[in-house]
């Protein structure tokens, strides 16, 4: 349960937080995000959701509210605050509020700063883990920025509804090349019969995810052989095994695409071993 919110510089309680009518994330979308995993008390790959947040404030011209450090400690004293030991914290950061205009308000217009934190119950992924996630393929009907967290996200409500409809947890998007972009909201893995992990290389049609450069990291370490490059559905189809990876998820194996098992259909070993090695290799800071 959330408790307490942190807004514009307060902290309030949950029923009482609240943004301005005319906030341009409301209006226009016109906001990015961060979600990052708590375990422990602790924030998962700090670090890197910070720097992402940056990079995503810098390509739409909106004002950073604070430095970095300044929204860290946001972030882990709504944590704190929230009593919160394993589950997500977020964080929002729009242009501000002003009188609907399309045009960029003038200079000075404060942006929006919201932070909440969330417990999970604790475990419920690694259920979930335990016998893997269906997925769908989607035609991206996204823009061409997806590389910017932005809150325009109904692509991928939209996408969530339809996996839902079908049985299946998460929608993989395919490019009009016929090439899967990433998750609705996590990135697409598979590894092949050759037992090589293939992952999207980064363009702005896909989000730089925290979570896969992490594990990019931890693969290299265990010089497991990877491959960055595009990949279509009916290669998913004849790989070993399947996963997708997001902060809150890690690494989640995926079972069956389009009613179709992977392999055979069980998560596959080596995305078990790596989702048992995550919490090892991911930086916590408290
Ligand atoms: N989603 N791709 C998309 C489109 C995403 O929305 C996400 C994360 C990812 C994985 O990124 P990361 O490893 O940094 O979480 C990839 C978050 C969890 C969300 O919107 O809730």
């Amino acid at each position: 349960m959330t408790r307490i919110v942190y807004v514009n510089g307060r902290y309030h309680r949950y029923a009482d937080a609240s943004v301005h009518v005319e906030d341009r994330g409301f209006q226009f979308a016109d906001s990015v995000y961060e979600v990052c995993e708590i375990a422990g008390g602790g924030i998962v790959d700090l670090d890197r959701h910070l720097a992402r947040l940056a990079r995503s404030l810098e390509a739409l011209e909106i004002a950073s509210p604070m430095s970095l450090s300044a929204l860290a400690h946001v972030l882990h004293e709504t944590v704190r605050r929230n009593r919160v030991r394993d589950g997500l914290v977020y964080l929002q950061v729009s242009r501000g509020a002003a009188p609907r205009d399309f045009a960029i308000p003038p200079a000075g217009t404060r942006p929006t700063v919201v932070c909440l934190a969330r417990a999970l119950p604790l475990g419920q992924a690694d259920q979930v883990a335990q016998t893997g996630i269906a997925v769908i393929t989607l035609p991206d009907i996204r823009w061409d920025r997806c590389d910017i967290k932005t809150v325009m996200l109904l692509p991928a409500v939209l996408a969530k509804r339809e996996a839902g409809r079908r049985g299946a947890k998460e929608a993989w998007l395919v490019d009009r090349d016929g090439f899967v972009t990433e998750g609705a909201s996590s990135n697409a893995w598979i590894v092949t019969d050759e037992g090589v992990l293939v992952t999207r290389s980064l363009s702005p049609a896909l989000l730089p995810g925290v979570t896969r450069a992490t594990l990019i990291d931890a693969i290299r370490r265990e010089r497991l052989r990877l491959e960055e490059r595009a990949f279509t559905p009916a290669e998913a189809l004849s790989a070993r095994e399947a996963f997708v990876t997001s902060a809150t998820n890690t690494v989640m194996p995926v079972v069956r695409i389009d009613g179709t098992p992977i392999g055979d259909g069980r998560p596959g070993p080596v995305t078990m071993r790596l989702r048992r090695h995550f919490h090892d290799i991911a930086p916590v800071t408290n």
